[in-house]
């Protein structure tokens, strides 16, 4: 057993719901765990910690669920700030090139390790991720990720059209890959496995069907893709699927919209498109750094709670500039703001863990401090730099001061990152 002692913030319901009383905060709280599960969350004062019990002392930290990034591609690390296109040029320039080192074991392994530790180092627990088209590419990251105990779900690229040779598969290898890459790690301790088509514009009709077969096959796995991003990728999925009604029909069509499907940006969508996603219990990835970065356009929020579809928040590195959570709350708020919507700090701190977690449906193993859950968690530091300090000197009360941390916040106000109750601190 481990406990540890702080200041503690966790959301145990949506706040787009239930309002403030979504959260709760203990000022003064003893965390108690054992085997890197919560046993409870009390106040300090009526705390009982076993005798032999080691405390760790992290008072004037704020300690929150870690976060959970809902998309983001680990082979773009070496793609983040990469200067003056928009998508499919940026794809065509950028992405397909650096894509293909990653047929080579090496790279990816070395890539995998550094951009799970830089996850970490910015609070990130939990992520849904995109490999490469090459098998290598997914097994090398499982293998890291398995070895820092991390929850990650990660899947191979299918696209057989559209795109270069040298990253092109076929609807059958796409199959066969898929499938030995899902019996080899899927459920494997903390790690699930993604189907994982890169958008419409880069399958055929035969692989999309491939992929509606293994989710027939593999029930719980995730699905992952991209939708409706960016203007001149919806006109050319319109005239490459004349017969379909919209962009999402097309996932509907090959039975891709379920839950556990996440869609990654969801800017551009009709009312139907946001009510269909609601009926099929799927869910969206916002992705604010990529949509400024890439000038992909305003996420509506307000569309996507008024149709109650699940929301949580992608750093969609390379195509956003950020790893940081916090830094991606920003500039959520301020995409808000431009559409005259005042973006709730609980609102976006929900999205970033119970909110990501419940995307993800992996809400009953993490997002909160509830007892039984898998104890991955952060300690933020509201003193991180001077100028934080001094605005949080002068919160008012915890809102306040969540909203500083968001706003002003980044990788330097990572404290520490605990997985399953263990201090990552070392091993960074
Ligand atoms: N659409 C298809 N592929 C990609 C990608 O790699 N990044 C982003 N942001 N959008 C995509
Ligand atoms: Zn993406």
């Amino acid at each position: 057993m481990r406990a540890f002692r702080g200041s503690f913030l966790h959301c145990l319901a949506n706040p787009a719901d239930a309002g403030v009383e979504a959260a709760s905060y203990v000022a003064d709280g003893i965390l108690l765990t054992e085997d890197g599960h919560v046993v409870s969350l009390t106040q300090a004062s009526k705390a009982s910690v076993p005798a032999d019990c080691p405390v760790q002392d992290l008072t004037g930290k704020l300690l929150v669920p870690g976060f959970v990034d809902t998309h983001v591609h680990y082979p773009q690390v070496d793609v983040i700030a990469s200067y003056g296109t928009q998508l499919l040029e940026w794809l065509e320039t950028y992405t397909f090139p650096r894509e293909q080192h990653f047929e080579d074991r090496a790279t990816a392994e070395q890539t995998a390790a550094f951009f799970l530790d830089e996850l970490m180092r910015n609070g990130t627990t939990t992520a849904l991720v995109f490999g490469t088209v090459h098998k290598t590419s997914v097994d090398a990251f499982f293998t890291e990720a398995q070895q820092r105990r991390l929850r990650m779900i990660c899947g191979k690229v299918l696209m057989d059209r559209n795109a270069p040779d040298a990253l092109c598969d076929t609807p059958e290898t796409a199959y066969t890959d898929s499938k030995e890459l899902i019996k080899q790690w899927h459920n494997k301790e903390r790690l699930g496995y993604a189907v994982t088509p890169r958008f419409a514009p880069t399958s055929s009709n035969e692989q999309l069907q491939k992929a509606g077969l293994l989710l027939k096959e593999y029930p719980d796995v995730h699905l992952h893709t991209h939708l409706s991003e960016n203007m001149a990728e919806c006109d050319w999925v319109a005239s490459l699927f004349p017969d379909q009604l919209d962009y999402l029909s097309v996932y509907e069509h090959f039975g891709l919209v379920r839950k556990r499907s996440v869609f990654a940006h969801s800017i551009h969508l009709s009312h139907s498109e946001w009510n269909r996603l609601h009926k099929a219990d799927a869910a969206v990835a916002h992705c604010p750094t990529s949509n400024l970065f890439i000038g992909s356009g305003l996420f509506d929020l307000r569309a996507a709670q008024k149709a109650g579809v699940k929301v949580g928040l992608g750093t969609d590195i390379g195509g956003g500039d950020s790893f940081s959570l916090l830094r991606t709350i920003n500039e959520a708020y301020k995409i808000q703001q431009l559409q005259g919507v005042s973006l709730n700090p609980l609102q976006s701190f929900y999205m970033a863990t119970l909110g990501g977690a419940t995307a993800l449906d992996l809400d009953s193993h993490i997002g909160n401090f509830e007892p039984g859950k898998e104890c991955d968690f952060v300690a933020l530091d509201p003193n991180a730099t001077e100028l934080l300090s001094r605005r949080t000197a002068v919160a008012e009360d915890w809102q306040s001061t969540l909203f500083a941390l968001m706003m002003l916040g980044d990788d330097r106000c990572i404290y520490d990152t605990f997985i399953m109750g263990e201090s990552s601190k070392l091993t960074l």
